[in-house]
């Protein structure tokens, strides 16, 4: 846990490249989002779409996203969301920071930013109508309390969706996720299949469904 913590607070220092690379944005990242993630813009677009698809339009319940890093692909969804109650933790500091001045500047002002761990979440069972997880799940080393605790924070019928990284679907990103991105505390196995996330989810969701686009997969499931 302090390993990724660490990894994240110095991500958080470097919220420009890391923002770069999540939109997508200067030759820069597209060069390393195609190398390393197989991404090229037309299967980034498509990343970015399955990432946010369980969200419905213009949802108006309590929100949970976690993790929300900088906030950098969520926050312009909420701009779109205004009759939504919506919660972001993090547990980095720094990048809430980076995520909270971002929503300033978007004029988002009930949006509420907690520090916390997925594992503990400071929340009554049964609180929220959706749970959104960008990227998370390949980051939290104890995925089973995560899963617990999303599950529990979640009202019956309520959606969990988002994104996350899968392992088999593409050697150079598999070797690099591996080499790279655990080493350095970015990443944390094991990771699911889109065919091993699916049957998990199953056991605890109904109207379970996985796309993906390379090694990401995108899922919406209902309590
Ligand atoms: C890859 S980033 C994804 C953030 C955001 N959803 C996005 O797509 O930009 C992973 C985030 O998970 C956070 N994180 C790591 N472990 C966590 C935990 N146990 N509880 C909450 N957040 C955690 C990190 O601080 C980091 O901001």
């Amino acid at each position: 846990m302090g390993k990724i913590f660490d990894a994240y607070q110095c991500v958080g220092r470097l919220a420009k490249l890391y923002d770069a690379m999540l939109t997508n944005s200067g030759l820069p990242a597209r060069l390393a989002l195609k190398f390393f993630w197989g991404l090229d813009s037309t299967a980034y677009e498509k990343f970015l779409a399955q990432a946010f698809a369980g969200i419905p339009k213009n949802f108006c319940g309590r929100l949970l996203e976690v993790p929300v890093g900088t906030g950098v692909l969520s926050l312009p969804i909420y701009q779109k969301l205004t009759g939504a109650e919506i919660f972001c933790v993090d547990l980095s500091d720094k990048m809430l920071d980076v995520a909270k001045s971002r929503a300033v500047k978007m004029n988002l002002r009930d949006v509420k930013f907690l520090q916390g761990d997925v594992t503990a979440l400071p929340f009554a069972d049964e609180t929220f109508d959706l749970v959104l997880s960008v990227n998370g799940f390949h980051v939290f080393p104890d995925k089973i309390s995560a899963h617990a605790e999303v599950f529990r924070v979640l009202k019956r019928g309520g959606i969990f969706c988002g994104s996350v990284y899968v392992t088999g679907e593409n050697r150079r990103t598999d070797f690099f996720v591996k080499n790279f991105c655990e080493r350095y505390g970015f990443f944390s196995p094991p990771y699911d299949t889109p065919s091993t996330l699916e049957k998990f989810l199953s056991e605890k969701y109904s109207r379970v469904k996985i796309t993906h686009v390379k090694s990401f997969a995108g899922f919406v499931c209902v309590k």
